[in-house]
Parts: C-alpha cells; structure tokens; sequence
C-alpha cells in the first residue's frame, strides 16, 4: 500500500509546506501551520473516485417569500434590535463585556417568552442553579415556566435540549464555558468556542428552535471572543455601555433577518432592566445649559432620532504635544474636525488639550455629529455658550464645506418634540420641512458657523451672564 504523505497547510494564507514549522513561510504568521490527510476533501490526489454528488433544483430569485417565523418576547427594545423577535430556528450572539447585563436581559427575555407559553430552556455554564434562581427572583421571573440548567459539555446540553418537546428558544450563557469531548483543547480556546457554537447552530437549524448565544468581549483578546463565531450565526447583537453609567444600549452589528442600524436602550434598575422609549430625554437628563463647551447634537440611530450633549473641554497647555482624548466618537474624526478648524476657520488649537464627551456614555457613529462637535470646540474656546433651544447637525467635509446629512425632517421633529426652537444644518438638505421658517439655519461652510459662534454675540450669550 502507497505511504499517505501528510500536507501541512497555513491556515491563515493556505499556503502547503512539506513539514511543520512554526511560522509559515508565505504570510508570515506564528502557529498557523496545521497538519492536514490530502486524501479527503474535493481535488483529493488520484487513486480516490469522489462521490457523484447529487444535482440540486435550481430556482430563481423572484417568487413566493416566506416571512421568517419570529417569537416576540413582547420587550419592545429587544425586539426592536433584533429585527421583530427572535427568529426560529436561528441562532443569535449576544455579545458584551463581562458584568454588563446580559444575563440579566436574556432572564427577562426568557421569563417574558415563558408567560406566552412557550418553552424555554437557559442553560447556565457559568453561575450555579442556586445563583441564576437568586437572580430570577430579583427579576421577578421565579414564578415562570423557564427550565434550566447548569451545564458546560456541549454534548450533555445537546442531550439535555433534545430530549421531550422542542423548545422554542434556547439560550446558551455563556460559549465560553462550552467544551466538547470532540475538540481536545482546553475550555475557552477558539477550537472550543467554535466546535461548541457549530454544535448549537446545528441544533437549531434541524429542530427550528431559536438559539441565543452569549460571549463575553475581552479587550485583551485572551479568551476566544465572539468575533470568532461572528460569521457563523444568523445575528450578532452587542450589550454596551458604561459600567459608571446605568444604561445599556443593544447595538445589532449583523443580521440576516432585518436591519442593522437599531439599537435598544435599557437602563439598569435594582429589579433589573427597564426599557427606555425615548432614549433622548435620557441622554439630555441633566444638561447644564449655561455651561460653554456644550452642543445637542440631533442623530438618528436606526430608525429612530436621538438628541445627545457633546461636550468639549479647549484649555491651554504646557505639554509639548497637547492632550486629545476622547470619549464616544471616534478620535480619528476629532483629529479630521481640528485640523479643518486650523486650515480653513484660523482656530488654532496646537497650544490647547482638548476633551470630548458624549455625555451618559453614549457612543455617536454618525459623521453627522461633525458640525456638533466643531461647534462644542469653538464654544469652549471661546468661552461662550451656545444657545440652549437649538440643535447642530451637518457632516463637515475637508474642505470646510458643511454636506448635507440623511433624515433632516426626522431630527427636526424630534427636536421639536423635546422644546428645541433653532437648529443650524446644512444647507441643501433634501427633505427639509416646508415653511419652517427662520428658525432653522442653514449653514454652508464652518467658517461660517464659527463666525456665528464666536463673531457675533447676538446669537449666543456670555457663559458668566445671567
Ligand atoms: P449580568 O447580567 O450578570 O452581566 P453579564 O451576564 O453580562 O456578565 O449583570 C451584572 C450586573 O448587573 C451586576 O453588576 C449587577 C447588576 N444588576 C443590577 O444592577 N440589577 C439587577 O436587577 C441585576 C439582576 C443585576
Ligand atoms: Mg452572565
């Protein structure tokens, strides 16, 4: 018989060496390098007559579409992130950083889907029976059909959720924890992680339950994190926010199913999360309106408008190179917004720190929020604060000009809604309300919104006054 002559294959460029090394030769990398029997797989060297496969029906792209089969928990802001509801025989990831909430929500989710009468199953790999009971008690959801488990090995669980009558959903808290006798790795490695959530996904594609999926995000990286299994579910929702701060946003990052721009706001009670409806008067809760340095900005998460503070912070500095920090926008874009100031509108900042905050730990995505965050910076600077009533939205481009934005009537209205009378936006916005009037402004350059700020007094008033 023919000796097999093993391949060792990169597993991150496919490159094929003869033995095993440590780096691979052609990209470079450390221990990617991965034995692997040529004989099996498609293009198999000779002597090895591959299956005939068998030819599926081919169909075409318009015809009859099913609506996805989805189970509501009735919790409007998770259902709102996740498209509709969980959709039935998918699986979703869950993730976020230790601590955040996520166990906390999916015990709400799971108690309000079992007072509707269908059946669900938690399995708990990390606390013990006696801590999640304790946890639903506090969350009111001890008197609830909800069964559950504390378990880790993927082939006991896979038993467990086989067995008797197929649950509705079920919720996997957390992959981390998973381990199969399969994968000969230890618990928490990505071989683990993977072989565990390949195992579920299978489950529930063949019996139709919704699967939930839970993963902690290190920042580190240490632990097998969620991105590795990212591309292997349906949906991949994040639980953020701040540890200092009692709100939660549920952010979608994938779905195969709705949108992925909602997000779902909660705040975190002692009975457990709350739903917040109208994220806005939340993140305007405690402004000091006389303070210079402060602008609302006027965003649009998903489908929904939102109004957050930015607040900067422009002190003179004795450091060589002057701070930048920033929290909840992106510092790239700050760096984009300081030079355009320095370039085109003479504000020179080389000799100043210079602080940005989106306040209540809010994180903005948008390049909307440029015009906000210019006009938060010449405000601070100039030690004068911005008119209370009004609201600032407009993406700032490098040449100084303000572009227009999505969504003008929607931001507008919603302003409206929360006591705002002016807003200064970009001109040429495409649906802007008719006969609005002077009360909105359009602005077209940022010079011409920093000679509104700073040049003439009539529009603002000094930060002391009053
Ligand atoms: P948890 O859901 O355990 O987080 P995760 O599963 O993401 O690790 O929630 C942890 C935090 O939530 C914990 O610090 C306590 C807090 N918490 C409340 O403030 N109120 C509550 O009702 C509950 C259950 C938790
Ligand atoms: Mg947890």
């Amino acid at each position: 018989m023919a000796k097999v002559r093993t391949q060792f294959i990169c597993q991150n460029c496919g490159t094929v060496h003869s033995r095993w090394a440590g780096k691979c030769d052609g990209c470079g990398e450390w221990n990617t390098i991965v034995e692997e029997d040529p004989t099996g797989g498609i293009g198999s060297g000779p002597g090895k007559v591959p299956k005939k496969g068998r030819a599926v029906t081919l169909t075409s792209l318009s015809g009859e579409i099913e609506e996805a089969p989805r189970i509501h928990t009735g919790i409007s802001e998770l259902d709102r992130a996740t498209g509709g509801g969980f959709v039935r025989g998918s699986a979703v990831l869950i993730g976020g950083d230790p601590g955040i909430g996520k166990s906390t929500l999916l015990m709400q989710a799971a108690a309000a889907l079992s007072r509707k009468g269908h059946r669900i199953i938690y399995v708990s790999g990390e606390e013990a029976v006696a801590q999640v009971r304790l946890r639903a008690q506090r969350l009111d959801a001890a008197n609830t059909d909800v069964m559950l488990a504390a378990e880790t090995n993927v082939e006991d669980i896979l038993a467990t959720i086989g067995e008797g009558k197929r649950p509705d959903l079920v919720i996997i808290d957390s992959i981390q924890t998973l381990w199969s006798d399969l994968a000969d790795s230890a618990p928490g490695t990505v071989t683990q992680v993977r072989t565990g959530v390949q195992a579920m996904i299978r489950f529930a594609k063949q019996t139709g339950a919704a699967m939930v999926l839970v993963g902690h995000v290190t920042k580190e990286g240490q632990i097998a994190g969620p991105r590795v299994v990212e591309h292997m579910v349906d949906a991949v929702l994040y639980f953020e926010g701040d540890r200092g701060h009692h709100y939660r946003i549920l952010r979608t990052v994938k779905n195969r199913f709705g949108p992925t721009d909602e997000i779902g706001v909660f705040e975190m009670s002692d009975r457990g999360l709350r739903e917040v409806s109208n994220p806005s008067e939340l993140f305007l809760g405690e402004r000091n309106e006389k303070a210079p340095g402060a602008a609302v900005f006027a965003g649009i998460e998903g489908t929904r408008p939102v109004l957050v503070e930015v607040q900067a912070l422009v002190a003179p500095t004795s450091l060589g190179t002057p701070r930048r920090a920033v929290v909840g926008w992106d510092s790239s874009r700050l760096a984009m917004i300081l030079a355009v100031l320095e370039a085109h509108c003479g504000v020179r900042l080389g000799q100043h720190d210079v602080y940005l905050n989106v306040a209540g730990g809010y994180r903005i995505s948008e390049p909307a929020a440029d015009m906000a965050v210019a006009s938060a910076l010449v405000s601070s600077l100039a030690g004068l604060a911005l008119p209370a009533d009004c609201v600032y939205f407009g993406e700032v481009s490098l040449s100084g000009a303000i572009r227009p934005v999505a969504h003008t009537a929607q931001r507008l209205k919603e302003a409206e809604k929360l006591g705002f009378s002016a807003a200064l936006l970009p001109a040429a916005s495409a649906d802007m309300p008719k006969g609005a009037g002077g009360r909105w402004t359009e602005i077209d350059s940022l010079p011409d919104l920093v000679a509104r700020i700073a040049g003439s007094k009539s529009a603002l008033r000094p930060a002391d006054d009053e």
